[in-house]
């Protein structure tokens, strides 16, 4: 019989860290064949996973720019798509999320008539401008799929409200799969400042920020509230490993560079980066992974945005979203410096978004979807 050939297209650093245990657990079906395609969407950031989870890419289009569009990153994964696809014809091809990438692959999947899996379906912030243009981006994939992997439940509800109903399958997030192949209690730093913080004697917050809708005012307020709350706080180091976006390393070295406990630091490796979290005192990030990532770990986040598409540990208690108010940032920021009590109730470690086992239920539902199995997966959170 001859093996599915599935095929894994993505291109920015969330997608290739949520689909590098996937295409590793794909490899070790005899039924499927399993081949990647990057867009390079982003380049150094993208290069930084695929070297840490050793992936050699089949094809990569390789299409990133200095400070591109959206028109420009989604007609090159168009035009670039086609021919690989033309060429090779993948029974289906995979994408993850709510990036241009994972726009544009499933429109050329559907316009090549080839099915679409979507991985880390249906969840939703219901404001079409807020993420931007995220939102827009995984209502848009939800549509073209024809397999939907959902990590939680709720996230099958809201396809469900949309009239998705078939092949929707509750399946975890691959994002904890990931995590527990690189926590380790023993890690040493490939960034050597990482390695001479203690991180017993301070309060380490580590930080992100990147997102568009962000940028300008939003992203100014984020950048002030940290520099108010680092002067003041002595006891503090903000760690803050700065995204390659040029608008936003502009904007942390305006407001951020010099102050003595701000470490401004390249993007980290992500064996670095969630052995950093994993040692923190608490996350403030616009990150959508980091959202799921740190309450994982049994770290409090501050979301800074208005809103967000993973409720589930905002539910729980250890994520709370303050919006991008330059006062709200830094008195909440404070809040969780000198309020033990809030800090404890925030801190407890909560899985909502899986419990590692989400790559083997998304290959098998693969193997349902294509007749080669009897029946679906299990369930996460049954
Ligand atoms: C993209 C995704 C966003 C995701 C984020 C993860 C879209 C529209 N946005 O946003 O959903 O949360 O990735 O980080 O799909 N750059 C580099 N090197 C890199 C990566 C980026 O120099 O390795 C710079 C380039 O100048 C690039 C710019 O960053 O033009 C912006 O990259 P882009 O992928 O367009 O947007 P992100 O903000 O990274
Ligand atoms: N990450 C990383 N190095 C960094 C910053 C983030 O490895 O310097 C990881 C992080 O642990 C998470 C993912 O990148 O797994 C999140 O990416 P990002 O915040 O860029 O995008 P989002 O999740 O918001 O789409």
């Amino acid at each position: 019989m001859e093996k599915i050939k599935v095929m894994s297209v993505f291109g920015t650093r969330p997608e290739a860290i949520k689909m590098a245990p996937l295409v590793k657990k794909l490899a070790s079906y005899d039924e499927i064949s399993s081949l990647v395609c990057v867009t390079g969407q982003h380049r150094e950031m993208l290069d930084q996973v695929l070297s840490a989870f050793e992936i050699t890419p089949d094809f990569d289009l390789d299409i990133m720019e200095k400070s591109q569009t959206l028109y420009g990153v989604t007609s090159k994964v168009l035009s670039g798509l086609q021919k690989v696809f033309e060429e090779n014809r993948p029974d289906i091809v995979l994408v993850h999320g709510d990036t241009t990438t994972s726009f544009a692959a499933a429109l050329a999947a559907f316009y090549g008539r080839i099915k679409v899996g979507h991985v880390e379906a249906g969840l939703r912030s219901f404001d079409k401008n807020s993420p931007y243009p995220e939102e827009m981006n995984r209502v848009l994939t939800g549509r073209l799929a024809d397999i939907h992997f959902a990590p939680t439940a709720s996230n099958e509800r809201n396809l469900f409200n949309e009239g998705i109903k078939e092949h929707v399958y509750v399946t975890g997030n691959t994002v904890i799969d990931a995590i527990k192949s690189t926590v380790r209690k023993d890690y040493v730093f490939e960034c050597p400042q990482l390695n001479d913080i203690d991180y017993e004697a301070h309060k380490v917050v580590l930080m992100t920020a990147h997102r568009r809708e962000n940028y300008g005012q939003p992203m100014e307020n984020i950048m002030q509230a940290v520099a108010d709350t680092a002067r003041e706080r002595q006891d503090a180091l903000f760690v803050y490993p700065v995204h390659l976006s040029p608008y936003v390393q502009q904007t942390a070295r305006k407001y951020l560079e010099g102050i003595e406990n701000v470490l401004l630091i390249p993007p980290l490796g992500v064996f670095d980066m969630h052995n950093l979290m994993s040692r923190v005192y608490m996350v403030m990030t616009d990150s959508g992974g980091l959202q799921e990532e740190a309450p994982a770990l049994g770290k409090p986040v501050l979301v800074l945005r208005r809103e967000t598409e993973r409720p589930e540990a905002v539910k729980a208690g250890t994520v709370e979203v303050i919006g991008t108010e330059r006062e709200k940032v830094h008195s909440r920021a404070v809040d969780l410096f000198e309020d033990h009590e809030l800090y404890l109730k925030m801190k407890k470690a909560v899985n909502p978004y899986g419990d590692g086992d989400a790559c083997r239920r998304i290959s098998e539902n693969i193997l349902y979807f294509f007749d080669r199995a009897k029946k679906p997966s299990d369930r996460f959170g049954v």
